[in-house]
């Protein structure tokens, strides 16, 4: 079992769309999963099929007991009568904004509310994902007191960089706190197109965190944007990009995966021939990326 924060105070770098990428991956294994969604904006809960939330993560924090997230635990509505991937998630909803400043008055736990309502649960599981909100605050902090590592999720973008080493110096001191826990288990860069800008900014986050960059990086395809569109894992579409999509967070999954014996050695082509997936027609060797759709739909050249 491993628990796992995906960060970024940066917003839209696509902290949800990496949880849920992953989330697919190591469920079509035969993982068991767990997705929590530390974010009031929720869009970890929608992304996986779940409008009605009956009790939220915020909940549990509140309670302030061992256990709590087992409540508020739903099965995913990732449905597609091909790919009903069971993925489960303790939601979140709006009423997460509020309970952050109410921890913030407790002088004792205020810091590991989720690490105390994960206990006895993330046991249940073999991946733990915390989607987290697009801030260095309290709820973020949160996640880094109950988590094993961190994933760090950035664009390849101007300040991008500097971003990374905010996180880092955080990470930092808490695993000081926590006797080296949470690890740094990378830095996936995603949205990664073929302007020279992307490319620029790709190499400048190579160099400043050398051995720290994931390979592959995932790539901005409009077949990614239309899974969350759809609140589908991107591996159920059949539209152009969508498998090379989901080979590259298969790979990620299993250069990630704690119980991979030889991670370094993963290729994409290992990958893709190591994945569970009957029903996806996935290419033996992933063709360039479906670059038409990703410029129409979002303007990248
Ligand atoms: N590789 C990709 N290709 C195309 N679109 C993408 C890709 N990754 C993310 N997106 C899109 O970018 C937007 C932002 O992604 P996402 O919501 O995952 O970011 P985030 O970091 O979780 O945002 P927030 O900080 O608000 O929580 C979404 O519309 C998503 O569909
Ligand atoms: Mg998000």
């Amino acid at each position: 079992m491993s628990i796992t924060a995906l960060v970024n105070q940066k917003g839209g770098v696509g902290k949800t769309t990496v949880t849920l990428g992953l989330a697919a991956a190591y469920a079509a294994r035969g993982r068991r999963v767990l997705v929590v969604d530390l974010d009031p904006q929720a869009n970890a809960t929608t992304g996986l099929g779940v409008y009605e939330v009956n009790h939220a993560i915020d909940t549990a924090l509140l309670s302030d007991a061992s256990g709590s997230v087992n409540a508020v635990i739903q099965k995913a509505g990732w449905s597609h009568p091909e790919f009903p991937i069971p993925v489960d998630i303790a939601p979140s909803s709006p009423q997460l904004a509020k309970c952050e400043p109410q921890l913030a008055t407790d002088m004792i736990g205020a810091q590991d509310r989720l690490a105390v309502a994960l206990e006895g649960v993330a046991e249940r599981y073999d991946d733990v994902l915390i989607d987290c909100a697009p801030s260095l605050g309290l709820l973020t902090v949160n996640a880094l007191f109950a988590a094993d590592r961190v994933l760090i999720v950035a664009e390849p973008a101007a300040w991008s960089s500097d971003g990374v080493d905010q996180i880092l110096l955080n990470v930092r001191r808490i695993a000081e706190r926590r006797a080296g826990r949470p690890e740094v288990a990378g830095i996936v860069i995603n949205r990664l197109g073929r302007t020279r800008d992307a490319q620029h900014w790709f190499g400048v986050l190579n160099e400043a965190h050398p051995g720290l960059v994931l390979d592959p990086p995932v790539k901005l395809r409009a077949a990614v944007t239309e899974a969350a569109a759809m609140s589908e894992p991107v591996l159920a579409l059949s539209r152009d990009g969508a498998a090379q999509a989901a080979a590259e967070f298969t790979a990620l999954s299993l250069l990630l995966d704690p119980e991979a014996t030889q991670p370094q050695a993963v290729t994409r082509e290992a990958a893709l021939s190591e994945a569970v997936l009957p029903e996806v027609a996935l290419p033996a060797v992933a063709p360039s990326w479906d670059e038409t759709a990703a410029v129409a739909s979002t303007g990248e050249i």
